[in-house]
């Protein structure tokens, strides 16, 4: 099965996981922090800063045609008002070798990562951020906007909002004296529940130090209505720059999404999950040019939330439930309310097994192909993700990649899910 010539067949990066070294970003300090919840420092990750012309070559070797990757603020405006043009030229050969291999680059400006200062101003929870963000989004395409023709604004904008109720789950759980179900934390990002409940006041202390507030609201911090509206307006400002700046650019954002099941007497509960994750958003994104679907995994939910895994499930390496056809339910759930492009922009499994990852290329895409032969009107797929990498909090124990690195020497070796991908490629 092939996909039309036109259609994208890519892989995803997220900056801070591969590049490493991003020392001015909020999570550097909080990976360095004595009572930190991340299991270990993303240090020089996978080296992709130096080893990008490699990689992108190992793509287009493979068969895809498009490279998803993102840009750092942290590094393009290390401190307030003050910007790189070293970094950019950095992000400018990086969009030049993509082209010179036949890959269609798609940029994300935000995805998780921000710089410290911008959290010492009250991160995504203060009233400046949509400001802030649109000054980088500005720096940024004026020196890059004419070499690009997609961007994605905000990596999974709804992920704070998700991150609270995932707290919020966990506290009722440790108060009803239950040990928490570790295929219970679908959330789609890598968290140490445990890690960040754990020394609390004291890691309140050295925030304190660090950042010059008690409380540091990164990206992935529990969102607040009010910051989830702050993050939106952010989005809103950012596409305002960008369509002033580059009106040939297509912008949208990403949201992670579950293919949330009801089960019987949980038709109530899932329609209000799937509000909170998706519907909500719609008049922020009504006027995006695409939307950007995120997802990995079910979520089945009676009138009490969300349930564990079923008994035998097969599990990735996440604890999730290894469930491929949850792409095509959700790329047809959002397509009913959403009226623009649709771009699978992350999909993948955490698995050292990788013929169980081409079984989940297989599944996904098989789905997706489903959605295009009944006039779906999505234009590509990322495969989460191009490298094994630093899985957040997780640190490397989580294995996404369709290419393995020995971070001793920073060898790269592609498994044959790579090359599978890429033979979908029409
Ligand atoms: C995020 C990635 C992350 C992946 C796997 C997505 O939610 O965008 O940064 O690595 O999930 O957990």
């Amino acid at each position: 099965m092939k996909f039309l010539s036109e259609f994208l067949i890519g892989a995803a990066t997220a900056a801070h996981q591969v590049e490493g070294n991003n020392r001015n970003s909020d999570f550097w300090a909080m990976e360095h922090m004595e009572f930190t919840s991340f299991q270990e420092p993303s240090g020089d990750a996978v080296d992709h800063y130096n080893h990008f012309e490699e990689d992108i070559k190992l793509m287009a070797a493979a068969g895809l045609n498009a490279y998803r990757f993102s840009i750092e603020w942290a590094r393009i405006e290390p401190e307030e008002n003050v910007f790189s043009q070293e970094e950019i030229q950095h992000y400018a050969d990086v969009i030049r070798c993509c082209k010179a291999n036949g890959l269609e680059p798609v940029v994300t400006l935000h995805h998780f990562t921000s710089p410290k200062w911008f959290i010492s101003k009250g991160g995504w929870e203060a009233a400046a951020a949509p400001a802030d963000f649109a000054k980088y989004t500005r720096y940024v395409m004026e020196q890059l906007g004419s070499e690009l023709r997609t961007v994605c604004t905000i990596n999974e904008a709804n992920m704070g909002l998700q991150i609270a109720s995932l707290m919020e789950r966990y506290k009722r759980q440790m108060m009803a004296r239950m040990a928490a179900s570790k295929s219970d934390g679908t959330v789609q990002v890598g968290m140490n529940m445990e890690k960040m409940m754990a020394n609390q006041e004291a890691a309140a202390r050295e925030t304190q130090s660090l950042f010059g507030t008690p409380k540091a609201e990164t990206f992935t911090s529990p969102r607040t209505e009010q910051g989830d509206a702050i993050v939106c307006e952010a989005h809103k400002a950012a596409r305002a720059v960008i369509r002033e700046i580059a009106p040939h650019v297509r912008v949208g954002l990403s949201l992670s999404l579950h293919d949330i099941q009801a089960q019987p007497g949980g038709e109530a509960r899932a329609a209000k999950d799937w509000s909170d994750e998706f519907t909500h958003y719609l008049p922020t994104i009504q006027d995006d040019d695409f939307l950007g679907v995120q997802n990995y995994t079910r979520s089945r939910v009676d009138e009490n939330g969300i349930l564990p895994t079923p008994e035998g499930a097969e599990l990735t390496q996440m604890d999730y439930e290894f469930y491929p056809q949850a792409l095509e339910h959700v790329l047809r759930a959002v397509a009913k309310d959403f009226p623009g492009e649709l771009i699978v922009t992350e999909n993948g499994i955490a698995t050292s097994d990788d013929s169980r990852r081409e079984a989940f290329i297989e599944g996904a895409l098989a789905g997706v192909q489903r959605c295009l032969e009944d006039g779906l009107p999505i234009s590509g797929y990322f495969h989460w993700s191009l490298l094994d990498n630093f899985e957040w909090q997780k640190g490397y124990s989580m294995t996404f990649g369709l290419i393995a690195v020995d971070r001793t020497n920073q060898t790269r070796s592609p498994k044959p899910s790579l090359t599978y991908l890429g033979s979908y490629r029409g």
